[in-house]
């Protein structure tokens, strides 16, 4: 594994809320781990004056609240590598001074020419300021190599945060836009998610044993649930909310990044080129819905009004009559060898039951049922279950049939688990932390590939598209706050002959 070099991560948009409650936070943590580059600077560039000493003082409170485990010596330690820098990112002379800044901290620190920019502004700037990146000449390497010295080059390589576009045409353009200025070896679409320890423990559960991957196909698997319910609702927002939606801001993301994990064929060998080239693979395989499917194939859903909260289409900020979704469950089909027959549900709600993340993978009954006649313990026979709880908890479940003690002879489903905080005895640190320090160590490993978003846009368009015009005019108030979704999603899997996976 190779160490994170020195750089200087520039943020742009630094007085933003992702800043604070998460990228500091997670930068804290990797501090506290021995994780950072001996030689590491932050600059956070924002338009409102600062200095140093006040953002440091904000950032810390932040840090308090968020970061794991606070230690005032270690922040005061980490802490003065911070430092702000106040412009406008959509000025271009902005980038003159900012190129003299990034200059004094590889003369002063060590830093070496290594940049890592960090796009947590709103997507309407992020080509701009690319393009500025650019015309500044900030990037030396790539397109243009430049040796620092004899056997060192320096690198500059570019966070960018999701929303990654809002359709296939502008992501593509932003692809275009990113592939004019930086190398894709140089580009990190970042997606939290797979900062998620039980994400990559996938990987290493499907690829690192014998058990499972001969049965992880469509032979022997039913079909595939995919959740990421939370309980919070859309906070203060509204605005980006309603301009996004679900799918975009759940599904088109993180879920299909769960997704690949849990179908891609196997890569070769443990390394970005690989992973993303399987990853890439699958996702193109996903078969784009038919706008007259569409309907037996999604559910959109807004909550309804609950004593404490209005209905979503009634908060400040939400436009009159919006048909923007808070909930949206998916059925997806996966058009290869592996999956043919197999479907996929994704699902994903705001003001649901339960704060939920998992893969929950249904295999099928046996090929023969010796014990028919024989009493079930509780209910229907479930068979085997494999549940990889994500959040809130970080849970690997097998679920199989047992003889229940005793007689008469009666059968049981029992469930083997593995938590990860009792095994390994470690609390699950900020998603962001690894991932940030991946991009100091060039490791692409778990950052999208430009292809593999496009792909991805392209299996959720049918749902967004004019052919959704009939299930999103039925969503208003269609669920109830903290319950699990709108009747119509159960309906949906009833007509399938499932269920959703809720209460256990
Ligand atoms: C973000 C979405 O990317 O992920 C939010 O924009 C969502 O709407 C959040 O709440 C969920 O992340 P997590 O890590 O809390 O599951």
């Amino acid at each position: 594994m190779r160490t994170a070099d020195p750089c200087v991560l520039v943020i742009f948009g630094a007085s933003g809320d992702l800043t604070a409650r998460k990228l500091i936070p997670a930068l804290y943590e990797m501090h506290r781990a021995g994780a950072l580059p001996a030689k590491f600077q932050v600059l956070g560039v924002s338009r409102r004056e600062k200095n140093d000493a006040a953002w440091r003082d904000e950032l810390a409170l932040s840090v308090q609240k968020h970061a794991k485990g606070w230690d005032a010596a270690a922040w005061s330690n980490f802490a003065t590598c911070i430092h702000y820098f106040a412009g406008d990112a959509a000025q271009g002379e902005m980038y003159r001074a900012l190129a003299e800044r990034l200059g004094q901290f590889d003369a002063q620190d060590g830093t070496r020419g290594n940049r890592l920019f960090y796009l947590s502004v709103g997507p309407e700037l992020y080509e701009s300021i690319v393009q500025r990146i650019e015309d500044a000449s900030l990037v030396t390497e790539g397109k243009r190599w430049c040796a620092i010295d004899r056997d060192e080059r320096s690198w500059q390589r570019i966070i960018v945060e999701k929303p990654f576009g809002s359709d296939e045409a502008s992501a593509a353009s932003l692809n275009r836009t990113l592939g004019r200025v930086f190398e894709e070896t140089e580009i990190y679409r970042i997606d939290h998610y797979l900062g998620k320890e039980v994400v990559q423990a996938m990987l290493v559960l499907r690829f690192a044993n014998t058990i499972f991957e001969p049965v992880w196909n469509h032979q022997y698997i039913d079909h595939v649930q995919i959740t990421a319910t939370e309980t919070v609702g859309v906070g203060n927002r509204t605005a980006f909310f309603d301009a996004t939606g679900a799918i975009r801001d759940m599904i088109q993301s993180h879920l299909l990044q769960i997704f690949a994990f849990a179908a891609m064929e196997p890569p070769t060998v443990y390394g970005a080129e690989d992973i993303r080239a399987e990853k890439i693979k699958v996702v193109k395989a996903l078969r784009a819905t038919n706008a007259s499917d569409i309907a037996a194939h999604a559910v959109l859903g807004q909550y309804a009004a609950s004593e404490q909260e209005g209905a979503y289409h009634q908060l400040p900020g939400v436009s009159a009559g919006s048909t923007t979704e808070t909930y949206a469950a998916i059925k997806l089909h996966v058009d290869n060898w592996r999956w043919a027959g197999t479907p996929f549900y994704l699902r994903t709600g705001k003001r649901m039951a339960k704060k939920r993340t998992e893969v929950v993978v249904q295999f099928k009954p046996p090929a023969a049922n010796l014990f028919r006649g024989v009493a079930q313990s509780a209910g229907e026979a479930i068979g085997n279950r494999l549940v990889m709880e994500i959040a809130p908890d970080e849970r690997t479940r097998l679920r199989f049939e047992s003889k229940l003690p005793g007689t008469p002879f009666r059968i049981a489903n029992v469930e083997m688990q593995v938590d990860f905080d009792k095994e390994f005895g470690v609390e699950p640190v900020e998603a962001y932390g690894p991932l940030l320090v991946d991009a100091m160590r060039g490791d692409q490993s778990l950052f999208k590939h430009g292809r593999e978003v496009e792909s991805g846009w392209a299996a959720v368009m049918p749902f967004l598209g004019s052919g959704s015009s009939d299930i999103r005019t039925l969503i208003n108030a269609n669920y109830a706050q903290g319950s699990w979704g709108p009747a119509a999603a159960d309906e949906m899997m009833a007509r399938d002959g499932r269920v959703w996976h809720n209460d256990e």
